[in-house]
């Protein structure tokens, strides 16, 4: 099964962010754990990059179109952006929405997610292992 890692804004600079809060990885590293998790699943992983809404937005959309299931963090769109929440409605595959911090304990603002309501599963605060575990939905859920 062929599956969608869609990473948002900021996320290209993760290595530069607070470490506090998310580990000093960078994204290719991040990336390269995915591809390993995905190979060690039998998944076949396509991880994609972008500060763009609108080709985050044409991402999803061309995703129908080949991936059994898609595992998105939108970065700080995840708060605000309609446009994203309804792009990730169309899918009729599981979707899991995952944040490498635990937004629960940050600023009030990140306490709310537009996509709650309109994925399958949400896996936060866990870092990069996150991703495996939302891989791991994916994969027991289709
Ligand atoms: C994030 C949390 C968001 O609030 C923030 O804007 C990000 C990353 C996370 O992975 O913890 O850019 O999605």
């Amino acid at each position: 099964m062929q599956v969608a890692v869609l990473n948002g804004v900021n996320l290209n600079a993760l290595a530069d962010r607070d470490p506090e809060l998310y580990g000093g990885l960078g994204l290719r590293e991040l990336e390269n754990r995915i591809y390993r998790w995905g190979r060690e699943l039998g998944l076949q992983v396509r991880c994609l990059q972008t500060n763009h809404e609108g080709q985050f937005v044409d991402w999803c959309h061309e995703a129908r179109t080949w991936a059994g299931g898609i595992i998105l963090n939108p970065g700080a769109w995840t708060h605000y952006s309609y446009g994203i929440r309804d792009a990730v409605e169309l899918f009729t595959v599981p979707v899991v929405e995952v944040h490498l911090s635990d937004l629960a304990k940050r600023e009030e603002w990140r306490q709310h997610s537009v996509l709650e309501d309109v994925v399958s599963a949400r896996v936060i605060g866990k870092g990069p292992e996150g991703y495996r575990e939302a891989l791991v939905h994916v994969l027991e859920h289709t």
